[in-house]
């Protein structure tokens, strides 16, 4: 599974930066049903609904420290 984050300024100033360092944490304990490969992105120009990530092909807005955790796992779990 491939996680995109946007690392825009608009996202950039809501946190992608945080939520780049959890979604490393989740992959360094190594307990996650299947591999995800972690990536960064400019600007998807949405920047109002910041934090933006990307899963495979399907965008998410929104994003948070608090729910970036249950998202990635509900994906997951999805597969
Ligand atoms: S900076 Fe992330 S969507 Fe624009």
């Amino acid at each position: 599974m491939k996680v995109t984050v946007c690392i825009g300024s608009g996202c950039h100033v809501k946190g992608s930066r945080k939520i780049i360092h959890r979604l490393q944490e989740m992959i360094s304990k190594g307990n996650l049903p299947c591999e995800i490969e972690l990536e960064a992105c400019f600007c998807q120009g949405r920047c109002t609904e910041g934090v933006v990530i990307r899963i495979d092909d399907e965008i998410i807005t929104g994003v948070s420290t608090e729910n970036i955790e249950n998202i990635v796992l509900t994906r997951l779990k999805n597969k």
